[in-house]
């Protein structure tokens, strides 16, 4: 075993806790307008409010902890990137993109409303990342703002998200090889979530020459985390998913399953998970929370 056994519950209660936190905060900081811009309000607190599992989050606030960071700071950065991760999959389930009718159990935000709401929705909550971001009641340092704004935004436009979406789409239709799927999903997926490790450090003003072993650990998880989405999509259930499987084949896309086979992916996996924990050996119980998120990853059902 490579990692110490961590108390029964500990990301049950984390996860259930970031969860009420975020559904608070969005609620809060999305009152709906008394005009013309309501509905997209409602679409915005529709698709963020009681929504997925919170793992960027999650990561954010559990890294931040470490550094004992003021809670209303990491909430208010853990907003930003989840505002950023639920523009990516309203815009990801548009009929352009993937085409889904179903997300979190419930319609997608063009089903729920139309099309050109969905696309407003996703890009009010993405500039609604930053203002949240580069807002004094965040941090009071400027730096501090700044470092935050520009890892969101690396990790989000062409460096990030965004670029590996393309990378995604293109995968339907040309052959790519192994290096090349690894680094679509470490775009696609694994810069977003890197991004959090990263911002709880960043508020925990650790300079960046100190946060190399969460480097380490958030680039494995990501990995990890992509390997498991696409071993869900080909072998999950949908009703636990809420979400429509068996896309990736029937698109023809390439991933990592498709290159390696089921049983492969899931060693890698698994091995990926390990060599996350391993790189947090230098801290203590304090970590805890992020041991259980990297087997989470991969253990997970939806
Ligand atoms: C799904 O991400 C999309 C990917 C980046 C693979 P999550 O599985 O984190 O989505 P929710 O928010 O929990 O539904
Ligand atoms: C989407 O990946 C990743 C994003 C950046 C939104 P997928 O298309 O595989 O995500 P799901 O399976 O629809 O959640
Ligand atoms: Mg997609
Ligand atoms: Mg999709
Ligand atoms: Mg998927």
């Amino acid at each position: 075993m490579s990692a110490t056994a961590l108390a029964p519950g500990l990301l049950a209660q984390a996860l259930q806790r970031i969860a009420s936190d975020m559904d608070t905060a969005f609620d809060s900081l999305l009152p709906v307008p008394n005009d013309a811009r309501a509905k997209l309000v409602e679409a915005m607190r529709y698709a963020t409010i009681g929504g997925g599992k919170r793992i960027r989050p999650l990561l954010l606030t559990a890294t931040a902890d470490i550094f004992g960071v003021d809670h209303t700071s990491a909430i208010r950065a853990a907003v930003a990137i989840e505002s950023i991760h639920v523009y990516s999959l309203i815009h990801d389930d548009l009929p352009c993109m993937d085409n889904d009718d179903l997300r979190h159990g419930k319609p997608t935000v063009h089903k729920a409303f139309d099309e050109a709401t969905a696309v407003l929705a996703g890009d009010a909550l993405h500039a609604f990342a930053f203002e949240l971001l580069a807002d004094p009641a965040t941090s009071g340092d400027p730096f501090t703002r700044s470092e935050l704004v520009l890892t969101l935004g690396c990790s989000s436009g062409l460096w990030g998200m965004a670029g590996g979406q393309m990378m995604d789409i293109i995968a339907e239709s040309e052959s790519f090889d192994l290096p090349t799927i690894t680094r679509l999903q470490q775009l696609k997926t694994g810069a977003l979530l890197a991004a959090a490790v990263e911002m709880g450090a960043i508020l925990g003003k650790i300079a960046p020459e100190g946060r190399a072993h969460l480097r380490g650990y958030a680039r494995d998880i990501g990995l990890a985390f992509q390997i498991a989405d696409d071993l869900l999509d080909h072998e999950g259930d949908e009703a636990v998913a809420g979400k429509a499987l068996r896309k990736d084949a029937d698109a023809g896309k390439q991933t990592f399953l498709s290159l390696l086979g089921p049983d492969r992916a899931k060693d890698q996996a698994r091995m990926l998970v390990d060599q996350a924990i391993s790189h947090l050996g230098g801290y203590g119980a304090e970590a805890d929370v992020l041991r259980a998120v990297a087997r989470f990853i991969v253990e997970r059902n939806h």
